[in-house]
């Protein structure tokens, strides 16, 4: 039984949105990343001064989670301060996809808004690592 439940993943990701940098668009992410261990890991996007450079919520907690050492996530919950509750960003999609496309999101605005998806449905034919392969040997 994970030691969160869909509560404390909400919270969460909305601690996280807190702690956004977007001076630029404004627009502020948290997402939270449910481990298998029943340990939450969370990021917020990252703007930069050099547009381009700036990262996403969901990327940053990829990276968190990856760096503590897990790379079998059970749910993702993202919250942001928009007016419609959002999805991953198709690059975003890739990212997590690269760790299992079962995923099941859950996305949150924080003015009560939800929506749910699974990563599969989202990106039903992501880019894999067997596709790596070449033709010759
Ligand atoms: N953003 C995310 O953090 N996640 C997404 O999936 C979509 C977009 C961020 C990137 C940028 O900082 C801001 O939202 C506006 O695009």
């Amino acid at each position: 039984m994970p030691a969160h439940d869909g509560g404390s993943l909400r919270a969460a990701a909305f601690a996280a949105m807190e702690n956004a940098h977007a001076p630029y668009s404004g627009f502020h992410v948290g997402a939270a990343l449910a481990l298998e261990t029943g340990e939450v890991v969370s990021g917020c996007n990252v703007e930069n001064a050099s547009y381009p450079l700036g990262i996403c919520a969901e990327q940053a907690a990829v990276a968190a989670a990856v760096a503590s050492g897990a790379r079998n996530f059970t749910a993702l919950v993202i919250g942001t301060d928009g007016s419609e509750p959002t999805p991953p960003c198709g690059a975003c999609r890739q990212v997590l996809a690269e760790f299992g496309t079962s995923l099941r999101i859950t996305s949150y605005t924080a003015g009560g808004g939800e929506a749910q998806w699974n990563l599969a449905e989202l990106l039903p034919h992501p880019f894999k690592a067997t596709q790596l392969r070449r033709g010759r040997t």
